[in-house]
């Protein structure tokens, strides 16, 4: 009788333990700290803030924003020139397929996915113009991708 009892015991323990690791995984899942993952309608881009006007925006004295359009054969946005020494966070989406925004000489290396805003902060600290390129194959498009940010 005693051993029953023990074994509902056991059982009960495990279900609990399960549950409360299901559940804080499924928490995190549905937190989304700074840095973390964003969700967009692939379709409706061109339509949500930022990508509506992509682009650099400053944000306040020490912080821009720089937001940008993958796609296969190249990034979408207007020239894009930031200053040294300042926060940048860049906001990055695709409206087709995977791709990636990678800036030669930096730590930035975005997976970009479609229906995800990627998000990741850098800061320059050396003036110059950085390539930006496309690291993950794409199709016909992919040697085509890529663009500069200018650093003054
Ligand atoms: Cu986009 Cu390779």
């Amino acid at each position: 009788k005693y051993e029953k009892i023990w074994l509902v015991f056991g059982i009960t323990c495990l279900v609990v333990f399960l549950t409360v690791v299901g559940v804080s995984a499924f928490t995190d899942n549905h937190h989304t700290p700074a840095g973390g993952i964003e969700h967009i309608d692939p379709e409706k881009v061109r339509e949500t803030a930022p990508f509506d006007n992509p682009g650099v925006t400053q944000l306040d004295d020490d912080t821009y924003q720089v937001s940008i359009i993958a796609m296969a054969f190249g990034y979408e946005g207007p020239e894009l020139k930031v200053p040294v020494g300042k926060e940048i966070v860049f906001k990055v989406t695709s409206t087709d397929v995977v791709h990636s925004f990678t800036i030669d000489d930096t730590k930035v290396n975005m997976m970009v996915v479609p229906g995800q805003v990627t998000t990741k902060s850098y800061t320059f600290d050396k003036p110059g113009k950085y390539l930006i390129i496309c690291n993950e194959y794409c199709g016909a498009g992919h040697h085509f991708m890529f663009t500069e940010i200018e650093v003054t």
